[in-house]
């Protein structure tokens, strides 16, 4: 695996290794699957990011559990959040009276997951709990717990395992972050 990238100029070094993303993965679906165990709940993707953390999620789920997927984009091609969230795709299962579990890649401003909630809560879910794998805790701004946290993060600029830069890079085994121009 290589420990620096360079894409379109910009350099950028290793942060979180496939293996240490592995590992963190099992041991979150390892307190989805107790938590969950009487239960069958509904995985709800938000694309595009997420689709990579999701896949490798659900396989270490082993409880009965269904998956569906929710567009939205906030970001567009940049680095920094329009602050305008777009619905592009909703979701087609009835959220109402089941376990939610929403899947995120990355929680950053907060925008993104607190639309997300609104959207879920209008169809009166069971219950509603959101997996990320990052979290920018330092400036998300979010008024309810993000339940199951892979790693808390510095305000970095993030890249790989579905995490974009300019739409590309998402296919990465490991994440990357902006190293600081020399
Ligand atoms: C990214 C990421 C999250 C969101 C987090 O999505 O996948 O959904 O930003 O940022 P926030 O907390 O500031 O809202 P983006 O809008 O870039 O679309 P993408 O998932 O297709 O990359």
């Amino acid at each position: 695996m290589n420990n620096e990238i360079t894409i379109n100029g910009d350099r950028f070094t290793i942060y979180l290794t496939e293996d240490q993303i592995k590992a963190r993965v099992k041991e979150l679906a390892a307190r989805i699957n107790e938590d969950y165990k009487d239960k069958v709940p509904i995985f709800i993707g938000i694309l595009n990011g997420s689709f990579i953390f999701f896949a490798d999620l659900v396989r270490e789920i082993s409880i009965d559990c269904e998956v569906d997927f929710l567009k939205l984009s906030s970001y567009g091609d940049a680095k920094i959040s329009s602050g305008q969230v777009r619905l592009l795709k909703d979701l087609n299962c009835q959220v109402t009276g089941r376990d939610i579990i929403v899947v995120e890649d990355i929680v950053d401003s907060g925008l993104s997951i607190d639309f997300m909630k609104r959207l879920v809560m209008k169809e009166h879910p069971r219950s509603f709990r959101v997996a990320s794998l990052l979290l920018k805790k330092s400036v998300a701004k979010i008024e309810f717990p993000i339940d199951y946290v892979g790693f808390e993060i510095p305000p970095e600029f993030v890249i790989g395992y579905g995490l974009d830069y300019a739409q590309k890079v998402r296919n990465l085994r490991a994440i990357y972050r902006l190293a600081p121009k020399d």
